[in-house]
């Protein structure tokens, strides 16, 4: 069964301060999505300012395969601007709506969970006069009662929405509770065969993926995520994460069109274009992610490098596996690299260099080639020396 990948990056992504793309920025990033195999661009949020129109008009005439999507809220100005800034799309959708938990009813817009349900309709209606690709979101649908959630996706879907977004835009929900929330809807909203559920989970407790898996085996066929992870606060569903659950997960019977070889060099280009830095440890694209440092790993991997990698590097156009030499090295990982270096040595000379490795190491955050050929040098230097001096006594 495919899931629709719909990326947010150009949007969700670059409300990170510090983000802010310009308009050439933003076309060169889509193009890549579009290459990476991604269903829908979320563009921008037209509306916004001057700059996000142009990117999200220009976005919209060069990409020819994808969906391209424009934010708007429940306010037809909105919805208008998204619809001129779309206009030259092959296919645009507009992605209108509003809180439904009673936070946002209450806090946000003083008003009534009715007022609410009534402009939930109205924008879809509105929209829809542009397009007959109307995507719905209830914001802050991870914090709204199912029963009031059901009547106001029922009545959407009505009014013509061809897709619902389900957002855990506070990224509250736990797995098992996303995945209720989304089973709640199919059982209980009679027209939701009319158009597909969408997962748009937010990271506040660094649960975003799972959520948005939770989400597509409890019903959903969209999933709203960004690559390196990238939104509001902690993040969005990552990209890169939720493809590869997916591959590796067959049992789960889903697929995507994503093309996983592209996964780091576009989270490169994103990070580098965006100015902010991808975490060491980040899954999938972390500078870390194929790195093995301590003994008891490198001694497995080098023996099978399945024994601690589930995913091979070239399968995301990450660089080879990488056998860090640090302190907590072993002897495997030592005469690994050497041999890597050119030197080919016996079990008593890696006992005798394993020695001096740990005394560099244990001074040190990493022992690079440098330093392991000046330990060969050294102790081959004292050798030499000693014999010359033997045989001339
Ligand atoms: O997190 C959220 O609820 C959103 C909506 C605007 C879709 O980003
Ligand atoms: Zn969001």
């Amino acid at each position: 069964m495919k899931v629709h990948i719909f990326d947010t990056t150009l949007r969700d992504g670059e409300q990170v301060p510090g983000c802010k793309l310009n308009t050439r920025e933003k076309v060169e990033i889509a193009l890549r999505l579009e290459a990476l195999g991604v269903d829908i661009i979320e563009a921008g949020f037209p509306i916004s300012s001057p700059g996000d129109f142009q990117s999200v008009r220009e976005i919209s005439s060069v990409l020819r395969d994808v969906v391209v999507c424009g934010l708007s809220r429940a306010v037809l100005k909105d919805i208008e601007t998204a619809a001129a800034a779309l206009k030259t799309a092959r296919r645009p959708r507009i992605h209108t709506g509003i809180g439904t938990s009673d936070f946002h009813i209450k806090s946000k817009f003083n008003s009534t969970r009715e007022e609410i349900l009534d402009r939930a309709v109205q924008c879809v209606r509105w929209a829809r006069n542009f397009t007959d690709d109307v995507e719905f979101y209830a914001e802050d649908a991870g914090r709204t009662e199912n029963e009031y959630l059901a009547r106001v996706i029922e009545a959407v879907i009505r009014a013509g929405a061809t897709v619902v977004n389900i957002p855990d835009t506070t990224g509250y929900c736990l797995p098992w509770q996303y995945g209720e929330k989304i089973a709640f809807l199919k059982n209980n909203v009679p027209n939701i065969d009319r158009a597909i559920i969408s997962c748009h989970c937010h990271n506040d407790l660094g649960l975003a993926t799972a959520n948005s898996i939770a989400g597509i085996a409890a019903g959903a066929r969209q999933i709203e995520c960004t690559i390196n992870g990238l939104g509001e606060r902690a993040g969005n569903t990552s990209l890169e994460e939720v493809v590869m659950v997916i591959r590796q997960h067959h049992a789960l019977g889903f697929s995507t069109g994503v093309d996983p070889k592209q996964l780091n060099p576009i989270s490169q280009l994103v990070s580098e274009t965006m100015r902010m830095p991808v975490q060491p440890n980040k899954a999938i694209v972390g500078a870390n992610a194929f790195s093995h440092s301590s003994g008891i790993h490198q001694d497995g991997f080098l023996k099978d490098a399945q024994t601690y990698e589930i995913i091979a590097p070239e399968e995301v156009g990450a660089d080879s596996s990488k056998i860090v030499l640090t302190a907590r090295s072993g002897r495997s990982a030592l005469a690994y690299r050497f041999r890597k270096l050119g030197h080919d040595f016996s079990r008593d000379e890696v006992d005798v260099l394993y020695e001096k490795f740990l005394a560099v190491a244990d001074a040190r955050r990493e022992v690079r080639d440098e330093d392991l050929l000046k330990m060969v040098e050294e102790v081959y230097e004292v050798d030499r020396v000693y014999q010359h001096e033997s045989s001339t006594q």
